[in-house]
Parts: C-alpha cells; structure tokens; sequence
C-alpha cells in the first residue's frame, strides 16, 4: 500500500492526507487524554466505536442540512472528511450543570441550566485551553462577527438535534464541544462543524439511573470506557461485531 502522509497527530486521531485534494482522512485512535494530557491511556475498542458514533451523528446533521465535514465513513477507523482551517476554539454548550461550569460558578452538577450556555475556549494545549470571551476573540481575530453568529446558529442546531437524538435512546446531553471549520467556495467563506462527536466531547447520562456514559468514567475513574461507549452505541443500533472492537488498532504510515 502507498505510504500516506501524516498531516498532524493529536491525542486522539491522526490526519492523512486524503486521496483527492482538499481532502482528509481521519484515523481514530485507542488513546485516551484527560486534563490536557496529565491521565493517559489506551483503551482497546475506543477509536472504533467513536468512528461509528461520530458518523452516525455527523451523518444526522449532514441529513438535517447543518453543513459538516464528514464525507463517508472508510472502514472501523477511518472516515474521509474535507479539510478546512478550524477556528482555534473548543465551542461547548451546556444544558445541564457539570464539570468545570460547576466548579467555576458553584453549581451542582446536574442542574439544569436557564437556557443552553455556550462557551469557548481558546484551541492551545500549553496553555489548557483556557475559556476565552467574545472580546477576546474578536480582539485577537480568531473569528469574526459574521462568524460568531454562525457559530451559535451551529452550536444550537447540533444541540438541538444531539439532545433528542440521545433522549430517543434514554440518554441526557448534559454538554458537549465541538469544533468549527472553514472552507472557501471561491472567495466565499462558509463555517462547518468538523473534528469528531463522540462520548469523549460529550457528557451523557443515563435519564433513569444517572450513569455516566461519556469520557467522565475515564477522567474520574468510574470503571470501563468500553462499557460505556458501547452502551451508547448499542442504544443507538450502531454497535459493531465484538470482534472488530477488539481489534488491535493497524498502524498505517
Ligand atoms: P468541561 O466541563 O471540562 O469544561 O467540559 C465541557 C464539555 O466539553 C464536556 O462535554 C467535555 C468536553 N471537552 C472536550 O471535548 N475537550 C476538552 O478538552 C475539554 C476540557 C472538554
């Protein structure tokens, strides 16, 4: 097989130049961060089932005509999505209280909040991502205003349709993060939700029982992430053969 290049490596995924131009593929790993890096592991199973999980939500959004970068779904760790320059900043909205909105403001976690909140965080691993407000991103140029408006119009669409996606299945969308590209059509520039939707970028909790399915059982030590992911994808009917998550990831260079 012809060597791919390697664009870029994160925590978890790695980007390949794609076979057309202006396109990428997108290799899910097994790897696992949490505070920025600091917890570390590899958890077998992982990047298939958030391959299958970010493409059954991105292919939702695509179907409801909110604009993403997802193309198709290659095989069990690889999807091709079209390249675009992200806006260096993690978009999170929130619906109910947890994680750091809690300990910031004082807030139980689990409290519903007054409306969907939306915050940014400026995209920059030494420096933690740090939240960031609408000056500083218009200041420092990361977005425009035009952009901004987009940005929000997005974020509540995605939380529109993920928050009664997952209540269809049982599950509550407690917050989530995702991350906004740009592509140019001439000289015409257009946002759209790119990077991966996964338990890893969302908090979910079971409606009846509270149970974390999402990254927190990871970050908190709450048992097996692979319970969990698999959980919400079989609720979701997009759960693979046990074997091929079992599988041992194949490096490809
Ligand atoms: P937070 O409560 O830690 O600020 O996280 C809010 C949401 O954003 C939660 O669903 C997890 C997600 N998130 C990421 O996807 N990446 C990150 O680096 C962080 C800090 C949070």
């Amino acid at each position: 097989m012809a060597r791919r290049k390697k664009i870029y490596e994160g925590k978890a995924k790695t980007l390949y130049e794609g076979p057309e131009p202006g396109t990428i593929v997108q290799y899910f790993k097994d790897d696992a961060t949490a505070f920025n890096a600091e917890k570390k592991a590899t958890i077998e199973g992982k990047g298939v089932l958030n391959n299958l999980l970010s493409e059954y939500f991105f292919t939702g959004l695509n179907n409801m005509g909110v604009p993403t970068h997802f193309m198709r779904r290659l095989n069990m760790r690889e999807q091709l999505v079209r390249a675009c320059e992200i806006i260096p900043l993690e978009v999170v909205v929130r619906n109910y209280a947890a994680g750091s909105i809690s300990k910031r403001l004082g807030i139980e976690e689990g409290t519903q909040l007054p409306r969907p909140i939306i915050e940014y965080y400026y995209k920059d691993d030494k420096l933690g991502d740090p939240i960031v407000s609408e000056e500083h991103i218009a200041a420092f140029g990361w977005a425009g205003q035009q952009d901004m408006d987009d940005i929000v119009s997005l974020a509540l669409r995605v939380n529109d349709f993920l928050s009664g996606v997952m209540f269809g299945v049982g599950i509550r969308l407690i917050d989530f993060k995702i991350e906004i590209g740009r592509v140019w059509d001439g000289d015409f520039a257009r946002l759209i939700v790119a990077d991966e939707i996964s338990p890893d970028s969302m908090r979910l909790w079971d409606v009846e029982t509270n149970r974390k399915l999402d990254k927190d059982v990871f970050r908190r030590d709450l048992g097996s992430l692979t319970d969990a992911y698999s959980e919400v994808a079989r609720r979701l009917g997009v759960m693979p053969k046990a074997s091929v998550v079992s599988s041992k990831p194949t490096l490809i260079n």
